[in-house]
């Protein structure tokens, strides 16, 4: 018998996929030209009105392109009017109250991998927190503070000198803002929580342009609002995270397929124990399915990282949606492999398609890490709830529709597998960084939902963050 302290240091993520993967197409912007006059009037005043931390750019310039890249490319708006990069909290201030102003359509991002189309693009100004950088341990409070433009790849990447890390992504690429904002399910999670049980203050800039540093004492409305609230208050700048030892870990990669006439359903597992070595035999019964790759490593958390295949499907159109679970049994598994063919094979008759069903089974105990009413995610702690990831990434944007369309089915199905074999998930609460854009904000926040719409009338008055996509309040 395994002691609790090292089962939560384990975890055993498979990913169920296939694949038929092919070119892509731009989105057309889709504005009226009187809108697009506007919003390049607001871009020449923001312009004028920043110091010179911070600067506007236009399309054509290399900056505006980097600045409205998302990893899903469904998730660009290619015909924002110009992109501005803030150097400082106050210039913030400035963009927000002026776009407040002229009611103005923006958009945030962070590490832009958004799975959900205009939830940080726009047509209007695309707002890039990229100049927010900087990571600042602090040894005697084991905390972190970490800039709100960051990736988590170049957190662990700082933090790796002190032996410390984090709760926070598990492959390359993903932003720190977006992340956090929305819960954070990470390979630490099982020993710590999600990111925002880890979090111990946001810097941010309200929509009238005040700075603010929001921790429990001083704002325990906003703070409590913040775990789970997204863009709907105001734009954080900064995070101070705890901080946690980290020694190298150990990772194993396998591959393995079924046998099927059409397709070729691959799974590809990956087991992470949080130390340079596990104990004994715990991951035996995984290694015992015959697999044809392997790959066991004891390495850095930032290599491994680092070594995930996420950047392999970037640039395709891509959409999340999710379904929570109390747990994972043999049927629910052939269930999910079920779902891989039946929408692969269906799918890949439409447009290029990569199918592929995230299992992540942490532990029951995932939500005890914080108290219940600590944050507006999740709604109720009362049981853990685990999040499948489904995830559809193809080429044509005439097959978008059809894509979200089935993934909503899928979800459906597996909802109804989960719900028949005595799971009481019907009405659980699903991840906002997971679940698709029509979602109802009650499945997301459940009983939290009327305390947060008051605090957002509370700090956003004007609705000015409305102007903004996202899950909104
Ligand atoms: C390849 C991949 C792997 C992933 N893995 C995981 C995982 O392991 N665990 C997990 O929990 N999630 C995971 N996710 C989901 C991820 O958490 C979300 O996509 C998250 O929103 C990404 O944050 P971002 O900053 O990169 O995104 P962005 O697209 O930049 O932003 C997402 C949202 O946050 C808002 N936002 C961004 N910055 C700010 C800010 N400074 N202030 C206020 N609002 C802001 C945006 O306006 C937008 O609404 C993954 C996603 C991808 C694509
Ligand atoms: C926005 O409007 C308010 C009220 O009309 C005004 O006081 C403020 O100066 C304006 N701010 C900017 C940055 O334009
Ligand atoms: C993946 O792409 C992101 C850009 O979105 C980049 O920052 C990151 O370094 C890439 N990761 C790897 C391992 O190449
Ligand atoms: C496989 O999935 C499809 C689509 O969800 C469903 O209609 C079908 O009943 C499933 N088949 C089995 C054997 O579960
Ligand atoms: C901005 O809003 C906050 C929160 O509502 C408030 O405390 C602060 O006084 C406001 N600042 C200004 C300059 O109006």
């Amino acid at each position: 018998m395994l002691s609790a302290l090292r089962m939560t240091q384990a975890l055993a993520a498979a990913t169920f996929f296939l694949s038929v993967i092919f070119g892509f197409a731009h989105a057309s912007p889709d504005v009226t030209l009187r809108a697009r006059d506007a919003y390049e009037t607001t871009c020449e005043q923001i312009k004028q009105a920043i110091s010179s931390a911070s600067d506007v750019y236009f399309p054509l310039e290399f900056q505006y392109g980097r600045d409205i890249a998302h990893w899903a490319v469904s998730s660009t708006n290619f015909g924002a009017a110009c992109s501005v990069e803030p150097g400082t909290a106050q210039d913030v201030g400035i963009i927000l109250q002026i776009l407040g102003n002229t009611t103005t359509p923006f958009a945030v991002k962070g590490g832009g991998h958004a799975s959900n189309p205009g939830w940080s693009s726009t047509p209007g100004v695309q707002i890039a927190m990229s100049r927010f950088g900087g990571v600042n341990y602090d040894p005697t409070a084991q905390t972190a503070e970490i800039g709100a433009g960051l990736i988590w790849d170049d957190v662990y990447a700082a933090l790796e000198p002190f032996a410390v890390n984090v709760v926070g992504g598990r492959v390359t690429g993903v932003g720190v803002a977006g992340f956090t904002l929305g819960g954070g399910y990470s390979w630490k999670t099982n020993q710590y929580g999600l990111t925002i049980d880890t979090a111990e203050a946001f810097e941010l800039v309200l929509p009238n342009g005040t700075v603010s540093t929001i921790t429990q004492s001083s704002y325990p409305d906003l703070f409590f609002g913040l775990k789970g609230g997204f863009n709907n208050f105001d734009i954080v700048t900064k995070f101070t995270l705890q901080t946690f030892p980290q020694t190298e870990v150990w990772v194993c990669r396998y591959y393995y397929h079924y046998n099927f006439l059409l397709g070729q359903p691959g799974v590809s597992q990956l087991l992470f124990y949080d130390y340079p070595t596990p104990p004994d035999g715990i991951f035996d019964d995984f290694l015992a399915i015959p697999h044809f790759t392997e790959d066991v490593s004891t390495r850095s958390f930032s290599s491994l990282v680092l070594s995930s295949p996420a950047n392999a499907t970037a640039g395709y159109r891509a959409i999340f949606h999710t379904v929570s679970l109390l747990q994972y049994s043999p049927s629910l598994i052939e269930a999910i492999l079920n779902e891989t063919t039946f929408w692969g094979e269906r799918l890949s008759f439409a447009s290029g398609t990569f199918i592929s069903y995230d299992v992540e089974p942490f532990l029951p105990s995932l939500f005890s890490h914080a108290s219940s009413s600590s944050a507006a995610y999740p709604p109720t702690r009362s049981q853990g709830l685990l999040p499948l990831n489904i995830y559809y990434a193809w080429g044509l944007e005439a097959a978008d529709d059809l894509m979200h369309a089935s993934a909503r089915q899928s979800a459906a199905q597996l909802t109804q597998v989960a719900v028949a074999e005595g799971q009481d998930v019907a009405d659980a609460p699903l991840y906002g960084n997971y679940a698709i854009f029509d979602t109802p904000l009650s499945r997301i926040y459940g009983d939290n939902l009327a305390t947060l719409q008051s605090l957002k009338a509370k700090y956003d008055p004007g609705n000015v963050m409305g102007l903004a996509g996202g899950w909104k309040l």
